[in-house]
Parts: C-alpha cells; structure tokens; sequence
C-alpha cells in the first residue's frame, strides 16, 4: 500500500508550428467574436525547418491564481484579448474533463505560464501570428492533456488569430468559411499532404519597408465597412477560386495554380485599394517584382512552353513570396539578383542575406551564357532596380508539415522554453 501520492510529472509541453502563405487571401470578417471569415481561404503550409514559431506551455503545479502569462522571444507581453479567450475556452475544456474523472490530475485553475519563439527575426518582415498562435494552442492542448482532434485546435487557433487555422495541417489546407451562424463548419482542412506536389518551392522576397503597415485586424475591418468591392469579390469570385485552385493542386497544374494565386493577390491589393480611405501594402519594390516576373514568364514562355514559371503573391506588406518549381528555382534567383544588382554588388553574398538560397547563387558554367541571354531579354522589359538595398534578405524554403509535439513533462526539459522553475530560460 502506497503511504504518499505519486509525485505527478510537470504538466508542460513543447510545440513547434509553420508559417502558412496564402494563395486565396482570407480578409474580412462575418463574425469579430468568432473569427469567422467573409470568404473561403487556401493556403500553402511552409517548411519549418526553415521557419517556425516554437512555445511551451507550463502548468504551475502549487500556483494559488489563475494568471496566464506570456514572453515572446524572451520578453513579458500583455496578454491580448485573444489569446485570454483562447486560454478560457481550452481551460474550460479540460474543467469538463476533470469534472467528469476525479482521478485526472487538476490542470483546469492553475497558473499557465506561455513562452514562444519565431527563428525567423521580426526584422525579416514576416507576419508571425499564424505560425504563433497555432502553435500555442497545440501547445497548451498538450500541456492541458486534453488530446483533441487537429481540427478542434485548428478551430481554437483560428479564435487566436483567423489565418492560424491553416498552420495546423501541413501540405496545402483550406478554410472552409462555414455558414453556420455558431462557427461550427468554419474549419481547415488539408487539401494535399506536403508530399503531394514535392517540386513545389517558395522564395520570400523580404522588401524593405520604411513605414509600418496598418495590422490586419484593424484593415480588414475597414475593408468590409467600406468596400464594394469587397462584396463582389466573396459573391461572385472567390467560390469559383476556391474549386478551381483545389483542382489545380490536384492536378499539379502549375500553369492554373499560378494564374490563379496571381489574381487572387491582386484583387486582394484591389480590394485594399477600395477600402476607404485606401490601404497600401504594396510598395515600389513589390510593384517592380510584379513587371519583373510579368516579363520573365512572357520571355521564358517561348522556352518551355509554359504559361507561366513563377507565381507572386503578396500578403499585407510588401514582401513577394514566389512559388514556383525547384527547377526554376536558381534560374530565378539569379535573375532577381541581376534585377537587383546592388544587394550582390554590396556583398549581400552573406549567409544571413540568402541563407538556405545561397546554394543557388552561382551559375554553373554551362548556364552561364543562356542565363545572360535571358536576363538581357527580361531586362530589356523592366529595367534594373537602379535604388539600394531594394530587398533585404531572400528566404528560400518548401512545402512542410503541420505542427510537431517536441516534448512533454520531463521528457520535454531539454526542448522547453523554460527553465525548471517555470520561467523563461
Ligand atoms: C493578408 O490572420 O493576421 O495574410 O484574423 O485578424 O488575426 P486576424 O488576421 P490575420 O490575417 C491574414 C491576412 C492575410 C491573408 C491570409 O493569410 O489569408
């Protein structure tokens, strides 16, 4: 007969999730408090080993409060209204839990302590929320031992942040809009697996911007007060998109995926345009990138017979993410150094400027002299970016997997944010 209670292990995972980049733009909201969209959303689920936002969450054992509290990169943060809710409703759901069996331990009224990391720098320009709020709500999922299903946290992540949803499966995922007035059809789901298309890349232009953008929220939120445009868009065009680009990714039709990404991120500038008064997120650098690979996929279409090469797409800022084909990828590259020759002349050669892109910098010299002929023809069209520093670093990166549990309770010490004590190491 045991005389003490066995000592329980530290209720406390560890979590890592990806970014995800859309190629059918979520913007506007039918429903603030529920984070339902006014439109369908697909996105393309980006390699994490490249980029990726990493929390732990630690349930305080012999806390009296129920404080939740959060460190980003290292820092004490205010908890966002958001991210309260999101605590709630998962705390909630394990007091469900522990009503039901007396015999669970009582992680439901504790303290929760919160650390994330992203290891990309907020510097390169890269909205991390989705990536962050995915990956805490697997995290605390598993801290909290409540085990739902993906598309549960999915539905838990999107209260965090709308685009999160998507950063829960790997490969290509939709979210489906729903049109239950509760919520409960608007969920993510993947499309393809990460496997499905392995040729399929991206290469993240970072663009330097000097001013800083109006935030998602507060602009999608004019956007649905104030433009026409808008309501034409979730009507008449994105439900045709929605099949269409499914389809395509289906398919492997890079030809339609790219004319469809296209327009889809134009309308969405579009429609940022006809907010009122208007949103810009794009900039002369990204207008550049536009011609730039306007006249490349017109040049190199004489060459392969494709319609298409590269497919740009813009978020709300004005960095280009390009997809496109891993054998086009050094082609490209080179071709967006050419067009940008000061960030190479200025020694930008660096790793921290190109990382995993470096492999592709140089011309082998059997390409050396059709790479020229190229680069004249598609510069003939657009020239030279004549300004400095146009681009401030290049990420290259593929199509990756959903969220990873890296560990748990005292399998999870080496892994964790924090230290034994429960605070950010
Ligand atoms: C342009 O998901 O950041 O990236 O739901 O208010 O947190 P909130 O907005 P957020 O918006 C993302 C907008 C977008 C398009 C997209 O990712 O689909």
């Amino acid at each position: 007969q045991k005389t003490k209670k066995a000592r329980t292990d530290t209720a406390e995972a560890t979590a890592s999730a990806p970014v995800n980049i859309a190629v059918i733009k979520y913007w506007g909201k039918r429903s603030e408090a529920l984070m339902l969209p006014t439109n369908s959303s697909l996105s393309l689920t980006l390699d994490q080993d490249q980029l990726q936002s990493k929390t732990s969450v630690r349930v305080i054992a012999d806390s009296e409060s129920e404080d939740a509290r959060l460190w980003l990169n290292g820092k004490e943060e205010k908890i966002t209204g958001r991210v309260r809710n999101l605590v709630a409703t998962m705390r909630k759901l394990r007091a469900d839990l522990e009503a039901k069996d007396s015999s669970l331990p009582s992680l439901a009224n504790k303290a929760l302590h919160m650390a994330s990391i992203n290891n990309f720098p907020t510097a390169a320009g890269l909205a991390s929320s989705a990536s962050g709020l995915a990956c805490l709500a697997v995290a605390i999922d598993a801290a909290l031992q409540l085990n739902l299903p993906r598309p549960q946290v999915s539905a838990l992540a999107r209260l965090g942040s709308g685009s999160a949803c998507r950063s829960l499966f790997g490969g290509f995922v939709a979210w489906d809009m729903g049109s239950k007035p509760d919520g409960s059809d608007s969920v993510a789901r993947q499309v393809a697996s990460e496997t499905h298309w392995p040729e399929m890349c991206a290469l993240i232009l970072v663009a330097s911007a000097t001013q800083k953008e109006m935030p998602s929220t507060a602009g999608m939120q004019t956007t649905v007060e104030t433009s026409p445009l808008l309501q034409h868009r979730i009507s008449a065009v994105v439900p045709e998109r929605m099949q269409s680009i499914e389809k395509a990714i289906q398919a492997r039709d890079f030809d339609s995926f790219a004319e469809i990404t296209m327009r889809d991120s134009n309308q969405f500038h579009a429609v940022c345009l006809d907010t009122f008064p208007p949103i810009f997120y794009l900039n002369h650098v990204s207008h550049r990138v536009i011609s730039l690979i306007t006249k490349y996929n017109e040049v190199k279409s004489k060459e392969n017979g494709r319609k298409y090469t590269v497919a740009y797409t813009f978020d709300a800022g004005p960095n280009a993410v390009l997809y496109l084909l891993k054998d086009d990828v050094a082609e490209v590259l080179r071709l967006v150094n050419a067009f940008f020759p000061h960030n190479v002349a200025a020694g930008a050669a660096s790793d921290e400027y190109y990382g995993m892109a470096k492999q592709f910098v140089h011309a082998p010299a059997d390409k050396v002299k059709a790479e020229k002929d190229l680069e004249t023809e598609v510069l003939k069209g657009v020239k030279h970016f004549e300004e400095k520093g146009g681009l401030k670093r290049i990420i290259y990166t593929t199509i990756g997997d959903g969220p990873r549990i890296l560990g748990t309770g005292s399998n999870g010490r080496e892994v964790s944010l924090f230290k034994e004590d429960g605070f950010p190491k």
